[in-house]
């Protein structure tokens, strides 16, 4: 079963017509706009919602827990959130969790310039607390896609046909499942209780991984009680292996549900390049299967096991209430690979990079949930994969909370305490070989001496990283550098400068107490836009910036194209990453200063400044 097999054959699926009106939303208008502004409550229709588990079934019955519910009702019911809220301006309350949207308040969301909305507002009643599920439930063990029978793809395909089929008043519908990610993105929510209003923005902070694993939660749940399975798992797309190197075949056939028109032509199964490029970049050119894997495996070593040593590294900074993301930063795999492949996988030629490539329509694509599978998962292979890798102990993040729609249409207000064990939850993912624990990276000195020591032998089949073809005829040379004093500048162009490092020569204990980080500070970015640039230390300028493969390259920050605020797009932020295995392999622990290299890939952000620090958690 988990034995390696080849790329599954190409489905021809890139042909398809690029159509599907049903789920594009109309163009808005400006008194869309204004519907924001005045923040009205949304769809005053969508007060009682609808619950039907099958078309022949009928609706439950609403007297207890999931009756319809006036305003007044669902204001009391969130009595205890404006209280808890009111106590974040009290300078003496200790905790101060993200609480969750009043759904009452949702707005449009902002889809991309002023004015241009998405109305992904789901329909809303009063609340019940989560609960575990109970342990005697069966285990819903989610499969790699491409490991899948026809058995299981006819269940799932029935469950996302009833999920499509679903009326729009009925929160599990599958555009309503998919506007809960739009929602929670692009500004239809404003954090509770705080003034002046900040977005609720569940990216870019350490409210990701859990609010994600909910999220599939109950979107896993509706579909399995729409097909009466309790046993009913998600597939996961298990692109970090190199079985996985591929849109999965049961996403791509244009008369599947699981298929949708807009994305990437080319990087379909079929495609001019459809192998997946784990470290993504515009200009990057298409690898063979063999190097593209290693690329990618050195990829999620970086991401998961050297630079992912600390929690704040893995699930990104602190977010708590009243704090804008804007100010935090992503944590590895949010960045790279999950925001990659957002970007990989979306129609980068429409002007907001549906579905995929944008936070507003990525729910659209039932590939997010697969793709989100493997991320999850990611979150548990990470506590096995060495000391001190665990969960936060803080309140603010335990008790941070969220709201999700259940498979019996009851809105259930859910904290991050409770999503930290996927056994506890009823989940778990199939085993399957896991190639990246090691790393096989090289500095790029070392490989191209010993390239140029058998340079007639074998050529590198990487054209990525030509080191091996130019290495005998590229003289390499110190990087000009760019003095800390130019800080900010807009990234128009690779610039090296050297940071000076408080500490050198660390003890063990030391390194493992805190991890040496290189802070890119200030960085500025319109919102909207596909952002990246890779970081680099100590590469020397033979023609090629350092790529994944080699061990001077330290990471990338990678925006996933989103807005919050109509008119506002700007977004600054910061990216920190973790250097002290990357600095010792490159036997440059003892230096004084580290040259850091910032190569821009897609759009030219402003950055802020640089240096260097140690982080303990
Ligand atoms: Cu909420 Cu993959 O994004």
């Amino acid at each position: 079963m988990s034995s390696l097999s080849p790329l599954p054959a190409a489905t021809g699926a890139a042909t398809a017509a690029f159509l599907r009106p049903s789920l594009l939303p109309p163009k808005k208008s400006a008194s869309q706009l204004s519907a924001y502004k005045s923040r009205k409550p949304y769809s005053p229709h969508f007060a009682r919602i609808s619950c039907k588990t099958s078309s022949s079934d009928k609706e439950p019955n609403n007297n207890d827990q999931t009756g319809p519910t006036t305003r007044r009702d669902i204001l009391i019911g969130m009595g205890s959130l404006y209280g808890a809220a009111s106590s974040l301006s009290d300078p003496t309350a200790l905790a101060n969790p993200l609480q969750p949207p009043d759904l009452s308040k949702c707005h449009p969301a902002i889809k991309g310039d002023a004015g241009d909305t998405a109305d992904c507002c789901p329909p809303f009643s009063d609340q019940i607390e989560f609960k575990l599920p109970s342990p005697k439930e069966p285990m819903r063990i989610r499969p790699a896609a491409h490991l899948v029978d026809k058995a299981y793809i006819d269940k799932y395909e029935k469950a996302i046909s009833l999920m499509k089929a679903l009326p729009d008043d009925d929160p599990r519908s599958f555009k309503n499942q998919a506007n809960v990610h739009c929602a929670y993105c692009n500004g239809a929510y404003d954090q509770v209780g705080i003034t002046p209003s900040v977005a609720l923005q569940i990216h870019f902070s350490w409210i990701f991984f859990p609010f994600h694993r909910y999220y599939l939660y109950f979107f896993e749940r509706i579909l399995g009680k729409l097909i009466d399975d309790p046993t009913f798992a998600l597939p996961f797309w298990n692109w970090d292996s190199p079985d996985g190197m591929q849109i999965p075949a049961i996403f791509a056939d244009p008369a599947s549900p699981l298929y949708d028109a807009i994305r990437a032509p080319d990087h379909l199964p079929g495609g001019s390049s459809p192998l997946v490029d784990l470290d993504w970049s515009r200009s990057a050119a298409s690898l063979t299967p063999e190097a593209q894997w290693q690329s990618n495996r050195d990829v999620m070593h970086t991401q998961m096991v050297s630079g992912a040593k600390k929690r704040t590294l893995f699930f990104g900074t602190p977010l708590k209430a009243g704090d804008l993301a804007d100010g935090n930063g992503q944590g590895t795999l949010e960045r790279t690979p999950h925001g990659n492949l957002h970007i990989w996988v979306g129609d980068l030629t429409r002007e907001y990079k549906e579905d995929m490539g944008n936070l507003y329509s990525a729910g659209r694509d039932p590939l997010f949930y697969c793709h989100h599978g493997n991320v999850d998962r990611m979150w548990d292979l990470w506590k096995t994969l060495g000391p001190r890798r665990t969960d936060f102990t803080d309140p603010d993040w335990l008790d941070a909370a969220f709201l999700f729609y259940d498979e019996n249409c009851k809105l259930v207000r859910c904290k991050i305490r409770d999503s930290l064990d996927n056994e506890k939850l009823r989940t778990g993912y199939q085993s399957v070989p896991i190639l990246w624990k090691d790393s096989k990276r090289v500095p790029k000195k070392i490989r191209n001496k010993a390239t140029a020591a058998t340079a007639t032998k074998k050529k590198r089949e990487s054209k990525r990283v030509p080191k091996t073809k130019s290495a005998t005829t590229t003289t390499k040379k110190k990087r000009e550098l760019t003095d800390l004093s130019k800080f900010p500048l807009v990234l128009n162009k690779a610039i090296s400068v050297a940071v000076p490092r408080p500490r050198k020569n660390r003890s063990k204990a030391e390194k493992e107490e805190e991890e040496e980080v290189v802070v890119v500070k200030g960085i500025e970015i319109d919102r909207s836009q596909v952002i990246k640039f890779d970081v680099a230390l100590n590469d020397d300028d033979d023609g090629a910036p350092a790529g994944p493969r080699d061990t001077e390259f330290a990471g990338s920050f990678v925006n996933v194209p989103h807005r919050q605020k109509p008119g506002a797009s700007k977004f600054k932020t910061a990216l920190t990453l973790g250097i002290t295995d990357l600095l010792e392999d490159l036997g440059a622990d003892g230096d004084d200063t580290v040259v850091v290299t910032l190569v821009p890939k897609v759009g030219e952000p402003v950055i802020g400044g640089l240096k260097i620090d140690y982080l303990a958690d």
